[in-house]
């Protein structure tokens, strides 16, 4: 059997100490096979980007452990194969977009000649040819976005986490995310993304987990989770509520 691409198991977490600590994430497990999209679903504040931000190391747990196609968080070296998409990039504005690429890439310890190479693919897959040399301080939203995921796919990683890929795009914008979401799926690559835009995680995604107050009320295939009779938005309220109900 493959390792899977993301294996969270018992992870905790909280911010602050005493009675004033916020308790953000609270035994999440959660399964991601590889070469499936799967969509992280929930409310603001409900802990998704603390889960990614767990994943890739910057935060540390209080309990629990986290692999990454069997490589554990925090002892062993996995970042090569993961490309992330946060949810606010960042950027040199006074860079042009060719030369942002080249500076992740060379980060990324990529030498001089792959670059030269991959950049102008990336570039046109991101349909940003026309902008290449033009400065990034400049960009709309969706080149960022775009920009950002290119970013990401520098190094040709296995496997992607995007956090709130699509929020802030108009649809244009949308479309275009979600379309290469579904190239890189094509291509084998596995994508766990967070979203609070159940259309998108609708049309893209095989599996879902549905997290709200820092617990995860629901992982599996997306047609089981529909409540009878009810599309994904009905049944993603009704889901919530019913949570927010039982612990007040
Ligand atoms: N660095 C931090 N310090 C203190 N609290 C934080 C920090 N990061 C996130 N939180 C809190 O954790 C909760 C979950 O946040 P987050 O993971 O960003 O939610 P989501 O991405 O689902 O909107 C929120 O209540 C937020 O205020
Ligand atoms: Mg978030």
């Amino acid at each position: 059997m493959t390792v899977p691409a993301l294996e969270i198991t018992g992870l905790s977490k909280g911010f602050g100490s005493g009675r004033k600590k916020n308790q953000v994430l609270t035994n999440l497990s959660l399964t991601i096979t590889q070469g499936e999209v799967f969509g992280f679903l929930g409310p603001n504040g409900a802990g998704k980007s603390t889960t990614i931000k767990l994943l890739l190391h910057f935060l540390k747990p209080d309990s629990g452990s986290l692999r990454i196609l069997g490589k554990t968080v925090g002892q062993e070296e996995f970042r090569h194969r993961i490309g992330y998409l946060s949810e606010f990039p960042f950027f040199y504005d006074h860079l042009t977009a060719r030369e942002t690429l080249r500076l992740s890439g060379r980060l990324s310890g990529m030498e001089r000649q792959a670059l030269d190479q991959r950049i102008p693919i990336l570039l046109e897959r991101m349909t940003l040819t026309e902008a290449a040399d033009r400065r990034v301080g400049g960009f709309s939203k969706g080149m960022k976005q775009r920009l950002g995921m290119a970013n990401a796919l520098i190094h040709d990683p296995e496997v992607l986490i995007f956090d709130e890929p699509m929020s802030g795009l108009d649809p244009v914008g949308r479309h275009q995310i979600k379309g290469l979401i579904a190239e890189l799926k094509q291509e084998g690559k596995t994508i766990f993304f967070s979203s609070h835009i159940l259309s998108d995680i609708e049309a893209l995604c095989d599996r879902i987990g549905v997290i709200n107050k820092g617990v995860l009320l629901y992982s599996g295939g997306l047609r089981d989770f529909l409540v009878a009779g009810c599309g994904l938005e009905e049944s993603f309220v009704r889901v919530i509520e019913e949570a927010n109900h039982a612990c007040a």
